[in-house]
Order: C-alpha cells, then sequence, then structure tokens
C-alpha cells in the first residue's frame, strides 16, 4: 500500500523542481506582460458625434466604418471578394461569387457615377449568389463617394489613373 504513495510523492517532488527550475518561461511571461502593458497612442482624425454629449474619436478615414459596417462582410474587408471558405460552394452551385475591390478586381475599371449608381440602387443580377441590394436608405451621395475613396486605396496608381479617365469621358458624355 506505501509504494505508490512513495511513487506519488516523488513525482509531486519532481514536478515541483522542474516547475521551480522553469525560470526561462518565467522570464518569457513577464516580457510578455510588459509588451501587453506597452500603450500605443494613435492620433485621431475624425471624430464622430452621435447627437446629444456623446462623440467617438477614431483613427478612421471617411468611408471606412460605412465600408466596414455595409460591405465588408461581403467584399472583404481589405476588398478582398468573398470570403475563400466559401468560394467552392458558390461555384459548385454555378452562381457567381462577390467581386474583390481591391487591385485583382475590376471595381476601378467603372466611372465613379456607376460605382455611385450600384453603391444606391444595387445591383440585380441573377447570376450572382449574394445579390447586392441598394443602400439608398443608410448612404447618401456623400457617403458612398467616400466608400469609393476608401476603397481607392487598394488600387494601384496606374489603376487610379484609369478610373480618373473613365470617368471623365463617362462624365463628358452623360454629365454627372
Ligand atoms: C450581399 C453581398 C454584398 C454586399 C453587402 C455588398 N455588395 Fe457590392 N457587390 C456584390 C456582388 C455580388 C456584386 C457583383 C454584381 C455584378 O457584377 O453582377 C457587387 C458589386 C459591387 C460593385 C460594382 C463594381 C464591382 O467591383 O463589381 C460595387 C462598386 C460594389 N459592389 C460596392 C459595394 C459597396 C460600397 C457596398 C457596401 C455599401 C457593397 N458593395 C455591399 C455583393 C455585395
Amino acid at each position: 500500500m506505501k509504494t505508490p504513495f512513495i511513487i506519488g510523492s516523488l513525482l509531486l517532488i519532481f514536478i515541483l523542481i522542474l516547475v521551480s527550475c522553469d525560470s526561462d518561461n518565467v522570464a518569457v511571461s513577464d516580457d510578455a506582460s510588459e509588451v501587453r502593458n506597452t500603450q500605443l497612442t494613435v492620433e485621431p482624425t475624425l471624430s464622430l458625434s452621435l447627437g446629444d454629449d456623446q462623440t467617438i474619436e477614431t483613427t478612421a478615414q471617411p468611408g471606412e466604418l460605412n465600408y466596414n459596417l455595409y460591405c465588408a462582410h461581403c467584399h472583404g474587408y481589405d476588398g478582398e471578394g468573398q470570403l475563400a471558405t466559401t468560394v467552392e460552394n458558390t461555384r459548385s452551385l454555378g452562381m457567381k461569387t462577390v467581386p474583390p475591390h481591391n487591385a485583382d478586381g475590376h471595381t476601378w475599371e467603372h466611372a465613379t457615377p456607376l460605382l455611385v449608381d450600384a453603391i444606391l440602387n444595387g445591383i440585380d443580377n441573377p447570376l450572382n449568389h449574394y445579390v447586392m441590394s441598394g443602400f439608398s436608405h443608410a448612404l447618401n451621395e456623400q457617403d458612398a463617394l467616400d466608400i469609393i475613396d476608401y476603397i481607392r486605396q487598394w488600387w494601384t496608381e496606374d489603376q487610379r489613373e484609369y478610373q480618373q479617365e473613365v470617368t471623365r469621358n463617362y462624365v463628358d458624355v452623360n454629365g454627372d
């Protein structure tokens, strides 16, 4: 009866010795807590008023908040398009995926008034798995322009210039 007790005690002592010798780990976790306690200071660039005396200060640029709220779950938080893990399912149904807005997509090929129209009125395409409804209930024209400005950051310089040119052509022919 005594042997298991002795083995158990020895094991316990052995574990205690191991734990107390593990000073490397202790040092690492000290470092980690130092890192955690480091304060990041970022200058607010935009402040949103919520009415009365409530104000949120944020580093987000105009368009970013609305993009993240209304668009990112379909078009991706970095404009990368439909969530990669769902693409196969959409394709297996013979339908179109949500296009990216970044440099890999084709948003930059379209004139600004057309992009605004798509955002406010939606795109009714039966081939799409996730149909894009219009956002005029939540966004106005300036909001849409701000979102397009936010999307522009993902394009190359050439794509930005091309998009300006097709916008000029479109406005010359159709007006604003
Ligand atoms: C329910 C998913 C969904 C949401 C939410 C959504 N979109 Fe889309 N969007 C699509 C799909 C699908 C298309 C492709 C339409 C087509 O080409 O037939 C599309 C196309 C577009 C286009 C046309 C140009 C291009 O790149 O194909 C723009 C611009 C666009 N979306 C912007 C937005 C913005 C801005 C928001 C948020 C305000 C938004 N979308 C929210 C699904 C969505």
